[in-house]
């Protein structure tokens, strides 16, 4: 049977290292965050976002009770920030969508309107041979739209520079399923340059025809913009 946290780990490992910039774009309880940490060891770093206190204080009690490595930064904030907090380009980038279990709170939960930019800058911050992971639960009605969102955008992603691809249970349809988009390494791109020459038909990510082709049917409705994120600037208002 296909154990799909077994292949989520599969594929960050395959191009995550030690010393590696990581970020936990959910954190959560924490367990993605301290796979990451360990992964990436004490000479790497990983940051990880929430919008809730809870979400910190237990990803601080996990970590340290788990013996992590001391290589993380943990921002209370809305992952569509990630800007503001994270300079660096970045290994490998995880999203959990949905609510935090065991809170309660189902109210809390991510939303179309944030997820997307923060998809988007994620993706734009993938260093070469990065990798970014976005689990979906399609089993609630948010869920289910940020999914369908969310491929939506993938399939406009530059395909000479960026892999996206989809891994579903066919014959369960409500169970979580994850989307994984991998940054080609700078040579491979050359390569794939030189070999399709002038008219390749190439597009850089989110340009203006990529972004037309995704149609404004499958874009969340705004309820209120989401903030604009300033500038990168380290150590701003990070950590707790
Ligand atoms: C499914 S949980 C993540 C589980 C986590 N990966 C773990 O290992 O426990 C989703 C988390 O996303 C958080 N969240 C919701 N909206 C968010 C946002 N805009 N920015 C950052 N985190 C958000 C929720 O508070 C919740 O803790």
């Amino acid at each position: 049977m296909v154990d799909l946290l077994q292949l989520e780990k599969q594929f960050l490992l395959a191009h995550l290292r030690e010393g590696d910039i990581a970020v936990d774009y959910t954190m959560g309880n924490g367990n993605d965050t301290l796979f990451l940490s360990r992964t990436v060891g004490p000479r790497g770093h990983v940051y990880a976002f929430d919008i809730q206190e809870a979400a910190l204080r237990s990803t601080r009690a996990r970590l340290t009770e788990a013996g992590a490595p001391e290589n993380y930064t943990l921002i209370q904030a809305s992952h569509h920030l990630v800007r503001q907090y994270v300079c660096e380009q970045v290994k490998a980038g995880v999203f959990n969508l949905g609510y935090l279990p065991g809170s309660g709170n189902k109210a809390l939960t991510t939303l179309r309107e944030t997820t997307l930019p923060a998809v988007e800058a994620a993706v734009d911050l993938l260093a070469p041979d990065g990798i970014l992971l976005v689990a979906v639960y399609p089993g609630h009605e948010e869920g289910r739209l940020e999914g369908e969102m969310l491929a939506a955008y993938f399939a406009t992603l530059n395909r000479y520079r960026l892999c996206a691809s989809c891994f579903r249970i066919l014959n369960s349809p409500t169970s979580p399923y994850f989307y994984l988009v991998e940054k080609k390494a700078e040579d491979a791109v050359s390569v794939q340059k030189a070999q399709s020459g002038p008219k390749g038909g190439k597009r850089e990510v989110g340009d203006k025809k990529n972004r037309e082709k995704r149609g404004k049917a499958e874009l969340p409705r705004q309820t209120s913009a989401p903030q604009v994120p300033e500038p990168c600037e380290r150590g701003k208002g990070v950590g707790v």
